[in-house]
């Protein structure tokens, strides 16, 4: 047993993970950290166990199975409350799963494709017209990824600083405990008077159509779609957003990446292989997937028994120089892989063909439009957030 989770990070080379990982890959791929309320799951490094671990119904999610593996206070905070679907128990996970499957269908998002086009000129217009350098999170990366997510679900624009906010608390391991519970007290009062809206008048939106289909007929609790469009909200603008500005990082730090891109960008497949290779390079869902074994499984000769914790590193997994030859290296023609950017198995993200269509024209469009963006401060400037479950700013300031 060793390390405390998580484990430090040399923020000079944001865009890579912890060094140790790779020692760990090499010498203990399944081996023991340990974290803040002094449990000890287990930590898996490699591609390959942690492929066969996400891939594996006996490592549950169900945040409320003893030694699930709380890593923060935010975390341990949430199983007091109404949880939404993916950290629930089986079968009620499963139930309330399928009820967004249609919605979320590649085809659906696809018919979303020219109106994301016109968020994302609408906010390149006003950043262009505005003064230089700018914040590119505050300026474009949110205000895309929270306008997406909002007309879709169906919830106010405008409440869009109040409910980020709340969505930061929430994600932050440093927000205390009770401060946690705040947010997600608020945050649900919020969603619990959008159903109730949707319930009297359910609109065309996301809301309204699960609300008609499933909390009128009896099929769905008020309190569990609450639950259900919270999760939503913070899952569908959050990672975007970051891997917005991440993924611009990425490319203006390897100008010859970036011309490579640029040149491809307008080929639908070459853009595709290019957006996953900058997925499986920042891999901005940086922190393990947890989860807890309900019955002893052997993964990587290791006996994990049931009731022990696991965490699954899919940011080291996704530099694993056994499946990606030269990991540390941005390749946007690397032959494509399948990387863990957006998890596997049947927890595999709900909103993955929302989030390519999304990051494919925000990418596209932004070095086509602004074939000059730059950051416009040292990388050691700017504020990263160092505790949180996404890789993620404060700012980034920009310059063009
Ligand atoms: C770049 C953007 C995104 C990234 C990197 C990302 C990443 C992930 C990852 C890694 C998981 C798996 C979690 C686990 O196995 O423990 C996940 C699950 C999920 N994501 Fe995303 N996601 C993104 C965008 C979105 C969007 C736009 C939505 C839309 C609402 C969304 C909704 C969800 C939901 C609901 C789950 C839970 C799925 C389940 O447990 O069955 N995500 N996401």
């Amino acid at each position: 047993m060793s390390d405390s989770y998580p484990l430090p990070k040399n923020w000079r080379c944001p865009l890579d993970p912890p060094a140790e990982y790779k020692r760990l890959r090499q010498e203990a791929p399944v081996t023991r950290v340990q974290v803040w309320d002094g449990s000890t799951p287990w930590l898996i490094t490699r591609y390959e166990h942690a492929y066969e671990a996400l891939g594996d119904p006996r490592l549950s999610l169900d945040f409320r199975l003893p030694g699930f593996p709380h890593t923060s206070p935010t975390s341990a905070a949430r199983v007091e409350r109404v949880l939404p679907f993916p950290f629930r128990e089986d079968a009620e996970y499963r139930v309330q799963r399928a009820m967004l499957v249609q919605e979320f269908s590649p085809r659906r998002m696809e018919t979303l494709r020219p109106r994301i086009q016109s968020i994302v000129d609408e906010r390149l217009d006003a950043m262009l017209a505005g003064p230089r350098p700018t914040d590119l999170l505050a300026a474009f990366a949110l205000p895309v990824a929270i306008r997406v997510i909002c007309e879709l679900l169906g919830v106010p624009y405008d409440d869009y600083v109040y409910l980020h906010g709340l969505s930061c608390t929430i994600g932050s391991r440093d927000s205390p405990k009770d401060e946690a519970g705040r947010a997600l007290e608020e945050m649900d009062g919020y969603f619990q008077r959008l159903v109730e809206a949707n319930v009297s008048n359910p609109g065309d939106t996301l809301v309204g159509r699960i609300v008609a289909e499933h909390v009128r007929k009896g099929a769905l609790s008020k309190q569990d779609a609450s639950a259900m469009f919270q999760m939503l909200f913070h899952a569908g603008h959050g990672p975007t957003a970051y891997m917005i500005c991440m993924g611009t990082m990425a490319l203006v730090l390897d100008p010859d990446q970036l011309r490579e891109f640029r040149a491809v960008a307008d080929e639908p497949r070459q853009l595709s292989a290019a957006i996953q290779e900058l997925m499986r390079y920042v891999t901005v869902s940086h922190s393990g997937r947890q989860r807890v074994a309900t019955e002893d499984i052997t993964l990587g000769g290791q006996l994990i028994r049931a009731g022990e914790g696991v965490l699954v590193q899919t940011d080291s997994a996704n530099r694993d120089e056994r499946v990606f030859p030269n990991p540390d290296r941005l390749d946007i023609h690397r032959t494509p892989h399948r990387n863990l950017a957006l998890g596997h198995g049947i927890h595999l993200c709900t909103g993955r063909a929302l989030a390519l269509i999304e990051l494919e024209v925000v990418f596209r469009t932004l070095f086509q439009r602004v074939p000059t963006l730059r950051l416009a401060v040292p990388v050691e400037d700017i504020p990263f957030k160092q505790n949180d479950n996404l890789l993620g700013v404060h700012e980034m300031p920009v310059t063009w």
